[in-house]
């Protein structure tokens, strides 16, 4: 097949990317290569792939062609020279600080990353001799100052969650390359189509795929883009020996999501930019994060390094955590779970839930309100999301406190 002869856009990329339709039988969509190894013609053959002088697989957790597929449509719209998939986003963050850390280094990063990544390297990499500060990275001075002489990487996760806060991702960068640092930075949040890390000098990109890659909340998967081939030769083998690899079928799934992923994101968007206009001026709304409204502090940066503010969501719910709780429980169309990216609204409360591990004084340092909730906006229609805020917002009481918590 001849190949297109202009440059594709985004919207191409997710619908076409990865490897020409299957040289066997033509099948259009990938097939599931659902073997757990790959039979050798001869010893020969055998040796040389393991040599590496054929590139042919062997094994699945050293590669499949299904999840090599899934794995080459994302480094196409990431801008990366190539990527890996995992069985989970987790699975990509601690590959990433494992392969990248050593003993006696320092991560410095964004304070309201995932908690997870946080409880990963104060709880569970300091064991090993590694040290972290997480600091309020929408603020470069605040990053600067949190660099030591062993700062080795500068982990941003941009817009951060649950805050939806901007780091500027090119001063970062250019801080990061000051210091002789790594740059890796999750763009769980905007996924591709919307920020493209690399063009700020990123080094490795993560993302929990579970998220706006797949789509369809029915699968954990990640993955990290490495920016050239030196990053990927250095971490290709971490995660080959920590064995956090994807099952085939996962990644098959998570590819049938991606073809849709522009459009996904369009709608999601569309319907959280109305639906944050009209939060903003409801009474019972003490304040409000969307990167697309003007009153969010870093909406000039957003439009600077995204296409596109996103379908993330938080604020305050007037009253405080009762209040809070109140609003959740009181929806009937979004749903009350965690994650995000998903065709379908979810709503939850990070202080309690994805959240809760991060100590209070750490939770508090971080803006995560125990009034915040954080809605990921789906795709149904706007109308029937609005009328669904407003009944829940409805069962809260009226509170007179109007302090803005962030
Ligand atoms: C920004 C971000 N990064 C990483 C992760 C971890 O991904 P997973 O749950 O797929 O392990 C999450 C999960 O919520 C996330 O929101």
């Amino acid at each position: 097949m001849q190949k297109p002869d202009r440059e594709l856009g985004q919207e191409t990329r997710v619908v076409h990317g990865g490897p020409d339709p299957d040289p066997h039988y033509g099948a259009v969509s990938v097939p599931i290569y659902q073997s757990s190894t790959f039979a050798f013609h001869d010893a020969d053959e055998g040796a040389a792939r393991f040599a590496g002088t054929d590139p042919g697989y062997k094994y699945t957790r050293l590669g499949n062609p299904t999840t090599r597929a899934l794995e080459q449509c994302v480094a196409e719209l990431e801008g990366g020279f190539a990527a890996l998939a995992t069985s989970t986003g987790m699975a990509a963050v601690s590959t990433v600080l494992l392969g990248l850390l050593s003993k006696g280094e320092h991560v410095v990063g964004t304070d309201a990353v995932y908690g997870p990544t946080r409880l990963l390297a104060e709880k569970h990499l300091s064991r090993f001799g590694i040290e972290s500060d997480w600091v309020r990275t929408e603020n470069i001075d605040f990053l600067r100052r949190a660099i030591r002489p062993n700062t080795r990487m500068i982990y941003i996760e941009t817009p951060a969650n649950p805050t939806i806060k901007i780091s500027d991702l090119e001063a970062c960068g250019r801080l990061a390359r000051e210091i002789g640092a790594y740059f890796v930075v999750d763009n769980t949040f905007s996924s591709p189509i919307l920020q493209q890390p690399f063009r700020f000098g990123a080094d490795v990109v993560v993302h929990s795929m579970t998220k706006y890659l797949n789509g369809h909340s029915d699968v954990v998967a990640g993955i990290f883009v490495s920016r050239d081939q030196e990053m990927h030769q250095r971490l290709a083998p971490m995660l080959q020996t920590l064995g956090g690899t994807p099952d085939p079928h996962q990644s098959w799934l998570v590819l049938r999501g991606l073809r849709t992923l522009a459009m996904r994101v369009e709608k999601a968007q569309d319907n959280a930019g109305r639906l944050a206009e009209w939060l903003a001026q409801h009474p019972k709304v003490a304040w409000i994060s969307y990167p697309g409204l003007p009153s969010h502090p870093q909406h000039e940066l957003a439009k600077k390094q995204m296409s596109g503010p996103g379908a993330m969501i938080s604020f305050g719910v007037r009253g405080g955590l009762e209040a809070a709780k109140t609003m959740i429980n009181s929806v009937r169309l979004c749903v009350l779970a965690v994650s995000l990216g998903g065709i379908e609204t979810l709503i939850e409360h990070p202080a309690s839930m994805t959240h809760a591990g991060v100590p209070a004084k750490e939770r508090a340092e971080a803006c995560i309100t125990d009034d915040l909730v954080r809605v990921s906006v789906g795709c149904e229609s706007f109308e029937d999301l609005k009328h669904d805020l407003e009944q829940a917002l409805a069962a809260v009481p009226v509170f007179q406190d109007s302090r803005r918590s962030v």
